[in-house]
């Protein structure tokens, strides 16, 4: 799948977005993304594999409901706001730019864009679960310094990214009873609007700017979704597995 990543930049003093804390959480950080292999998301995972012939069953309204749950785990768990790690990027064709600072709000805007499908297949006794997750906006702020020769720039980057879909594909085997998460893969990073406040910055060099700091935004939205099945999964897991049972149970009773 290809992902869209259409961007709208502009410079302005206008605004910045104030990080919205939150009393008595700790806010996680981000490790540094690294750019220099992360150009194109991976979405190396055909969810095709999975739909074979099996019973289906919409469990959207179940998944709701423990959509609810992981929007609390978010908040408690630190990460919305979440902390950004300083960067260091090259600038094209010379200089760099360092961003402090960063944060990325909004995660617990997360909700579904489609249906929610489960199919538990006879044959190998596997219930796939996929979940179309989706961030509505997530807001990424970083105060940046850039140096191009002996000319030295500071003000704040400020990005609206809009949309961004995942699907994470969970699994249960009924034979061991262990629920997994198999994978996740970013379907649409996303529209991105890119702001720069500053003075004296000509276009070549936002330009520059911009070019950069999409590629490491890119990144950024590449580990939090890392980071997201790596936090909030297990007891997401858990739920699932309590959510699953009530499935199957409601399976058996209208299908065998
Ligand atoms: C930018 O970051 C690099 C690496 O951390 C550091 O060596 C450099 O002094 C920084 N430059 C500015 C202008 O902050
Ligand atoms: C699944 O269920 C939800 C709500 O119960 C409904 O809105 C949606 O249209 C259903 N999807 C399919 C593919 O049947
Ligand atoms: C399900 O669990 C059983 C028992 O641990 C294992 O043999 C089987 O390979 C598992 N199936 C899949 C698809 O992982
Ligand atoms: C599903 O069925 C199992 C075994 O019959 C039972 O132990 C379990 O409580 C049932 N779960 C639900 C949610 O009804």
């Amino acid at each position: 799948m290809k992902t869209a990543f259409l961007i709208l930049i502009s410079a302005t003093l206008a605004y910045t977005s104030q990080v919205q804390l939150k009393e008595g959480i700790t806010p996680q950080r981000l490790p540094p993304v690294d750019i220099s292999n992360n150009i194109v998301p991976s979405s190396n995972y055909d969810i095709e594999d999975i739909r074979f012939s099996g019973i289906t069953a919409n469990v959207t309204e179940y998944a709701y409901k423990i959509l609810e749950n992981i929007r609390t785990l978010i908040i408690r768990g630190g990460l919305d706001p979440l902390q950004l790690s300083p960067q260091y990027v090259s600038l094209f064709p010379v200089g760099y730019m360092n961003l402090t600072d960063g944060w990325v709000q909004d995660l617990s805007t997360i909700t579904f864009s489609d249906s929610v499908i489960a199919t538990y297949s006879v044959d190998t006794n596997i219930l796939a679960l996929t979940l179309p997750i989706e961030f509505e906006t997530l807001l990424i702020n970083y105060d940046y310094h850039t140096v191009i020769t002996l000319l030295s720039f500071t003000g704040t980057c400020d990005a609206e990214i809009s949309k961004v879909k995942l699907n994470l594909h969970l699994g249960f085997n009924f034979t061991d009873f262990h629920a997994f998460v198999d994978k996740a893969d970013v379907k649409d990073s996303g529209n991105i609007i890119i702001k720069f406040t500053g003075l004296g910055l000509l276009d070549w060099i936002i330009d520059a700017m911009s070019d950069a700091a999409l590629l490491l935004f890119h990144g950024v939205i590449l580990s939090i979704v890392d980071l997201f099945i790596d936090k909030p999964v297990d007891d997401f897991v858990n739920q699932l597995n309590a959510l699953i049972d009530e499935i199957l149970n409601s399976t058996k009773t209208t299908v065998f």
